[in-house]
C-alpha cells in the first residue's frame, strides 16, 4: 500500500521564527504530489523566496522524479509555475471539487 507524506518547505526568521515563505506538500513519493498553499509574506516579496523553496522541492530526492506534480492557480500566477515546467492541462482530464461552507 503506497503511504501519504507531506513535506513543508518554508524560510523563516532566525529570531522571531516567523514564517517568510511557505508552501505545503503531498505525495504518494511515486505517482502523485499536490502542491497547496504558495504563500510569500508581503514584505518579502519579490525577493526569490518562492525559487528557493520550489527549487529545493523540485529536486528533493523524494520528489523529483514523481510521475506528476500538481497544483492548481489563478490565472496571474500561471507564469511563476511554468519557470518548473508546469503547464496547463491540455489532456482532458478535469478538476472536480465539491464545496462546503468554511469553517469558521
Ligand atoms: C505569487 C507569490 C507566491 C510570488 O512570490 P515571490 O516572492 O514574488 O516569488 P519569487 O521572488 O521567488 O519569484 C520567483 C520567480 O518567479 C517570477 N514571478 C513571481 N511572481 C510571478 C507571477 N505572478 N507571474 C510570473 N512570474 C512570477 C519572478 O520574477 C522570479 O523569476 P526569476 O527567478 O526567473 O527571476 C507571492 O506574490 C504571493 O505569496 N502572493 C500571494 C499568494 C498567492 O497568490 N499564492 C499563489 C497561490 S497559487
Amino acid at each position: 500500500m503506497l503511504k501519504g507524506t507531506q513535506y513543508l518547505f518554508g524560510v523563516s526568521e532566525e529570531d522571531t521564527g516567523k514564517l517568510r515563505v511557505f508552501t505545503r506538500v503531498l505525495s504518494d513519493r511515486v505517482y502523485r504530489t499536490v502542491v497547496f498553499d504558495v504563500v510569500v509574506h508581503p514584505e518579502f516579496r519579490g525577493q526569490g523566496l518562492v525559487r528557493m523553496i520550489f527549487d529545493e522541492m523540485t529536486s528533493h530526492p523524494d520528489l523529483k522524479d514523481i510521475e506528476q506534480l500538481v497544483l492548481y492557480c489563478t490565472e496571474d500566477v500561471v507564469g511563476l509555475y511554468e519557470k518548473w515546467d508546469f503547464t496547463q492541462n491540455r489532456d482532458g482530464t478535469k478538476i472536480m471539487i465539491r464545496k462546503r461552507p468554511l469553517r469558521a
